[in-house]
């Protein structure tokens, strides 16, 4: 059925389809699955405390305001991430921002943090009737400097933490200026410290313990892997979700929109996106859970992060391409192995 669904959509001006689609799920509870098929998805596990209903998540900046957690979690997903929100609303780049390279099962985006902002992420989380772990990922808005950046961060987290399941720390998107200084060295430092002690005034204040998690980017070569690995585990994170889009245009040389700048996502990006999972298990072994996303979109690519070191998974443009029947696939593939 999706097919039916993709073919027209993918008529539309990509941004066109996504708000569509998003309507869809939200008003429309015919998308959603029997009872039958979400029972039959059930995969419990527990990572970073937090008890999951099966290992396959939604990736952070489909919904960036929170407005369609019940509508996606009736499609199946073991968690959802909402966001990538900033403190004050703001309109993200001019449009167009959003190409599909379908040839490719690949997206380009340079959206830009378009939301409206913490406090209406968090009325619209409150409204929700989802129980699941939710992610709430956070980010600085376009116009605050990097070096006052982790006021920002704190100004969400103090927001969202006490309707967080998990916190994401957006340090990686390529189309906010400055934001990829934050992966390293002094910046990467003081980010750490800060929202370390935060998290611990938090947890007394709320008396909840709500796990804080980082999210890389796939265009980090090995030192730089390694020493980013050192001060996450000096600083005892939670999660490490990896990665976000690429820089890249590897595998989609010649594609019309292959010159368009933004992030790269989808298929082409998952061998790059695996390798620097890889390289982190490798330092951070079973200290830091990883959270495996890019390119995947099939079960065995979801197996294959899983054999590579990622505890749980997220999709995003793998669900844009293959549809709900993507986490289907995931977790029945997950669930023969077992
Ligand atoms: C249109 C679009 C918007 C995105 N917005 C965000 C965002 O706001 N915050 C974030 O952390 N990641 C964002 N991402 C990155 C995804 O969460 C994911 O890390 C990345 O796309 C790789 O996974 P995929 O290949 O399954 O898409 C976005 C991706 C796309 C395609």
């Amino acid at each position: 059925m999706y097919q039916f669904a993709r073919k027209a959509l993918f008529h539309l001006d990509p941004e066109k389809a996504h708000h569509l689609a998003l309507k869809s799920i939200r008003y429309s509870d015919k998308l959603a699955l029997s009872q039958r098929v979400i029972d039959s998805l059930a995969c419990p596990l527990t990572v970073m405390g937090l008890e999951f209903s099966n290992p396959v998540g939604l990736a952070a900046g489909l919904d960036k305001d929170a407005e369609c957690i019940d509508g996606m979690a009736a499609l199946g997903f073991g968690f959802i991430e909402v966001g990538t929100v900033t403190p004050r609303p703001q309109p993200g780049n001019p449009k167009p921002r959003m190409f599909r390279l379908p040839e490719h099962g690949a997206l380009i985006n340079r959206m830009g943090f378009n939301n409206k902002g913490v406090d209406h992420l968090v009325r619209q989380v409150k409204q929700s009737r989802y129980t699941g772990v939710l992610g709430i990922n956070v980010g600085k808005n376009f116009d605050t400097p990097v070096d006052k950046a982790v006021y920002d961060y704190l100004t969400c987290m103090r927001k969202v933490y006490p309707y967080a399941g998990y916190i994401v720390i957006n340090i990686s998107s390529p189309n906010t200026p400055g934001l990829r200084e934050l992966q390293h060295g002094k910046y990467l430092d003081e980010l750490l410290n800060a929202l370390k002690a935060e998290q611990a005034v938090l947890e007394a204040k709320h008396g909840k313990r709500v796990p804080l998690v980082f999210k890389v980017a796939p265009d980090l070569d090995d030192d730089e892997i390694e020493e980013m690995a050192q001060q996450f585990l000096k600083a005892g994170i939670d999660g490490l979700i990896t990665t976000n889009t690429c820089a890249s245009r590897q595998g989609v040389e010649g594609d019309k929109h292959a010159k368009e700048a933004g992030g790269l996502s989808g298929a082409p990006i998952f061998d790059k996106s695996t390798q620097v999972q890889e390289k982190f298990y490798q330092y951070l072994g079973e200290s830091i859970p990883l959270i495996g996303v890019g390119g995947i979109n099939s079960g065995q690519r979801g197996l294959e992060r899983l054999e590579k070191g990622a505890k749980l998974l997220q999709v995003y443009t793998g669900f844009i391409y293959e549809g709900p029947g993507l986490v289907q696939d995931v977790v029945g593939a997950i669930k023969a192995k077992a």
